[in-house]
């Protein structure tokens, strides 16, 4: 019997192996691909032949592959290994899909821990790798001290369902994040600017803006709303300009399209003079015009 098994090798599960093995815990692992097993093993983690031999050689397995569906696909294959064990589920998904692979695993005797990494593969064991878990606890506290090796260890709540949204969340913040700065590269290369010039620009007014995260996020949990010096109305004009000057540039439009309606339409809810906190109840399905 290893200490722990990891299933998926892509980037993401062999940093989190690589991570175990050099904290000395005993590793086994499966990948659809033995291949990338092979530096693994060179330096003593042992290669189990199917799911099923990986998952029985350990009290606890972390999966990391692709997405839900590839995550399913190998358990499947390993469903008689389960019971009396726990799957710790690192792959990235949706609220829906944690609850389901919750259900089935526990249906076959096994403790389901979901979890999100927030942080890329070179990160992991670092100062500022986060993990966030959620689901059985009792199973989790039984693999925490192995867990914690990977970084900060945060169980969030038994609502399986917690580790997803919030792994979706955070992604969302940083995806938002990535198409401006894609969106504002394109617009600077269309006036022959080169990027590199003026991205310490936009990293000045990031980390100024995101100061406002947690006023913004009091406002929207209280539902109490300021009126700023930066309302939604001024804001839809200035977003509107942006489309205009890309279309001008021949830069595509239509990724800040959505962005621009949103606060555009808060003249429409009266939210015009409010701060964008305002604009999140607008989000919610049913509530676009
Ligand atoms: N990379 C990151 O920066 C990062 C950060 C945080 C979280 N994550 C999450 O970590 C998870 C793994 O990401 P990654 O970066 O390791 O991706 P990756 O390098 O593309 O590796 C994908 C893994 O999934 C396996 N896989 C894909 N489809 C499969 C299928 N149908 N059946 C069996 N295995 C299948 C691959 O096996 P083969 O080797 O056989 O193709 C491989 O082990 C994802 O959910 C991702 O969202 C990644």
């Amino acid at each position: 019997m290893n200490d722990i098994t990891v299933i998926g090798l892509g980037a993401m599960g062999s940093a989190l192996a690589t991570c175990l093995m050099e904290r000395g815990l005993g590793v086994t692992v499966w990948n659809r691909s033995a291949d990338k097993a092979a530096t693994l093993v060179d330096r003593g983690a042992r290669l189990a032949d199917s799911p099923r031999e990986a998952v029985r050689d350990s009290p606890v397995t972390v999966v990391s592959v692709l997405d839900y569906a590839a995550a399913q696909g190998i358990l499947d294959q390993a469903e008689e290994a389960l019971s009396g064990r726990t799957l710790v589920n690192l792959t990235n998904g949706t609220p829906a899909q944690a609850r389901r692979m919750a259900a089935w695993v526990e249906g076959h005797g096994a403790g389901y821990v979901d979890g999100a990494v927030m942080v890329t593969p070179e990160m992991v064991g670092g100062p500022d790798a986060f993990l966030l878990y959620s689901g059985n606890e009792s199973a989790f506290g039984q693999h925490e001290d192995a867990l914690s090796t990977l970084g900060n260890s945060t169980f969030i709540g038994e609502n399986v369902a917690s580790a997803a949204i919030y792994d979706l969340a955070l992604l969302a913040s940083m995806f938002g994040m990535f198409g401006g700065y894609l969106h504002a590269a394109a617009l600077l290369r269309s006036e022959g600017i080169p990027v590199s010039r003026v991205a310490p620009m936009i990293m000045s007014l990031l980390k100024a803006m995101i100061e406002l995260y947690p006023a913004i996020a009091r406002e929207v949990d209280t539902g109490e709303y300021a009126s700023p010096s930066s309302n939604n109305a001024m804001m839809a004009a200035a977003l509107k300009n942006i489309l205009d000057g890309s279309r001008e540039q021949k830069v595509r439009e239509d990724l800040l399209t959505p962005v621009w309606q949103l606060f555009d339409q808060s003249r429409h809810h009266g939210l015009g003079e409010s701060d964008i906190s305002a604009l999140v109840p607008l989000l919610e399905a049913g509530d676009s015009d």
